[in-house]
Formats: C-alpha cells, structure tokens, sequence
C-alpha cells in the first residue's frame, strides 16, 4: 500500500469519524431538551453498570439478574419514549457511517472495507489528477494503428516492432514486483508512449504499488521550486512532490528532453536518475531525443546510468494524433 494514499485515506475517515461524534452528540442534546426523561433514564442505566460488576464479583446487595432485568426494563422505557416522540429506536445508538468499525477504519486490527474503499479512491483520484488518465489501458491499446508493411531500413514492420515493445510493457506492470527493470521508451511524437506509460501506470498502481506520472519539465519545476522558492507553502509542496519523484515504487518521467538544461537542471536529473537506482526504485523515462542528441544535452555521467541500467524501447510507426485525424477518428 502507499502510505502517502492511506494517510489521505485516513485522514478522510477520520473526518467521517468525527462528525459522526458530533451528530451522535446534537442527537442527544436534542431528545433530552425535549423528552428529559430520557436523559433521567440514561443516567439510570449507566448508573446500574458499576453494581452489576461488583454483584458479578460476589459483592454488593442485588443479584446480577436482578440489576439486568431492571436495566432491560429502563431501556425498553427508554426506545418507547423514542419512538412515541417520532424519532427511530436507534436514534441515539451512534451516527456511524460505517456500524461495523464505528467509523475508525479498523475491525480487530485488520483494515475495514469501508477503509479500503476511501483507499482506492484516493488512488483513483491521483492517477487521474496526475495522467489526466483517459481510457489508457492495456486492453485499448491498438496495434492497427502501427503499419504492417516491413521497415526498409531494419526489415521490420512498425506493427510488430511495437507488438514486441506492448508485450514488453505487459509482462513488466503485471510482473511489476518481481521486476528489476528501467525502461527508456524512445521514439518520435504520437507513437504512443505517453499512451504506454500510462497504460503501466494503471496496472501498477491497481496493484497497490506508489506510482508518480511526472513531465521532465514539471519534476525539474518541483526541483528548483523546492530549492528556490521563497514562498514557504510552495516551497513545502515542491518538497513533497521531489520526495515522491525520489521515493515512489514507480516513476513514469515523460518528455524528457523537453526541458530547459541548466546546470541545475543536469544535477536535478543526476540527482533524480541515481537516487532511485541505489533505492532499487523503477523509472520508465520516455524521450524523442535520438541517443546523439541526449548524449550532447546531458552530461557523461548521466547518460552512463541511463545507458547502463535502462533498457531502451524503440517505437516505431507514423504519428498516430495525425493518423487518428486523417481517419476521422477523433
Ligand atoms: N496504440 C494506441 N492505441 C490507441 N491509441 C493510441 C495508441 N498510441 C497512441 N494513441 C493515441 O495517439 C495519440 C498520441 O499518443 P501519445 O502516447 O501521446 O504519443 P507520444 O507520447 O509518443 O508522443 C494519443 O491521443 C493517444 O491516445
Ligand atoms: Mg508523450
Ligand atoms: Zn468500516
């Protein structure tokens, strides 16, 4: 689980919990200013509590049964005074939203499906804020849109370079915790590799795993925010953000080579690349840079881990926007 979506998760069950306090307090205000014999008679049930459990030790002057039965009979007074004043018999037995573990998440220290539930929307609602997440999935994904006529060049039609790339990418989000890989998707624009990324974003993060979908521009932004601002709350956001760049179970950087390099930039990007690979953390990095053209943007030292511990992916095929709009299809 991702602590970051179960603390929001419970953070919001929480929220549930306490007005559910405060509902289940103005009931009680309410029925006893109407009805006080209510009140009168809680007093009288509560009161009964300590001596059934000193008659349950062998003490006091009344039997057990005796103190129930009477405790029985003030209650039955009780939900008759309710229900005759209009209101349900169970009015005042606790505004749970969630009755099973009254609202704190947890039944015997293991997760309510209440819980469980804020938990997948939590996650839902990242991904989607985060990938702007359409229908991107394995199972949309179309390998009609890659022609089929072989490469002249490699011999290699697009279609079934890319039927080998998909297949790639399936086994690596369904075998996610099992896999070691980084992958460097590599190819023009519209061919598909924000559509891939995502696709294992989705897989992955159903699968409980930390995932972060960030644009090389926006986690360079995150970068200097964090180390340059001024402003304490931004600054404070843009840590949080680089820290999830830094630590997620998988980060899915797109675009790269769209942002500005600056100095700052290189050592952000060192700095990003070589903290997950020590963390054993996953990157997939997508690019339209040819590798000559990375290798004169980015320093030695980042183009060696990137070349020694990702795999690089080639997509091949036409742009897939404009093929789409030749087709009519969007
Ligand atoms: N295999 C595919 N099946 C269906 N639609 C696709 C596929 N690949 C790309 N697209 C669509 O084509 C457009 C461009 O794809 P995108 O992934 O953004 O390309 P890239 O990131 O390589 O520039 C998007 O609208 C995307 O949804
Ligand atoms: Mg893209
Ligand atoms: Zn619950």
């Amino acid at each position: 689980m991702d602590g970051r979506l179960l603390a929001l998760a419970r953070e919001e069950k929480e929220n549930i919990r306490r007005e559910a306090v405060r509902t289940d307090r103005l009931r009680h205000e309410r029925v006893y200013a109407r009805v006080p014999e209510v009140q009168r008679l809680d007093r009288q049930i509560a009161a009964l509590i300590p001596q059934a459990a000193a008659a349950a030790l062998g003490g006091g002057g009344r039997s057990v049964e005796d103190l129930r039965r009477e405790s029985l009979d003030l209650q039955a007074r009780r939900a008759e005074l309710l229900v005759e004043n209009g209101w349900p018999i169970d009015y005042l037995d606790g505004a749970w939203d969630c009755p099973r573990c009254r609202d704190t998440g947890y039944v015997q220290g293991r997760m309510c499906a209440c819980l469980k539930k804020l938990y997948d929307k939590a996650q839902a609602q990242d991904l989607s804020a985060l990938l702007k997440l359409g229908s991107e999935s394995f199972g949309t994904f179309e390998l009609g849109l890659y022609d089929d006529r072989p490469d002249p060049a490699s011999g290699v039609s697009p279609r079934t370079q890319m039927e080998t790339v998909f297949g790639i990418c399936y086994d690596y989000a369904v075998d996610f915790g099992k896999r070691r890989e980084n992958y460097l998707f590599r190819g023009g624009t519209g061919l598909g590799k924000t559509f891939l990324s995502a696709c294992i974003a989705r897989e992955v993060a159903g699968q409980g795993y930390s995932v972060v979908y960030e644009t090389a521009v926006g986690a360079m932004a995150a970068f200097e925010e964090q180390k340059f601002s001024h402003d304490g709350e931004a600054a404070a956001r843009a840590d949080a953000l680089v820290r999830r760049i830094c630590e997620c179970d998988l980060l899915i950087l797109d675009d790269l080579g769209t942002e500005m390099v600056t100095e700052f930039s290189r050592s952000a990007l060192y700095t990003l690349v070589n903290t997950r690979l020590l963390d054993k953390k996953k990157t997939v990095v997508s690019t339209n840079l040819t590798a000559a053209q990375m290798a004169k943007r980015y320093t030695p030292q980042i183009m060696s881990r990137l070349e020694g511990e990702y795999q690089v992916l080639s997509f091949a095929g036409t742009d897939i926007r404009v093929l789409k709009k030749e087709r009519g299809l969007d």
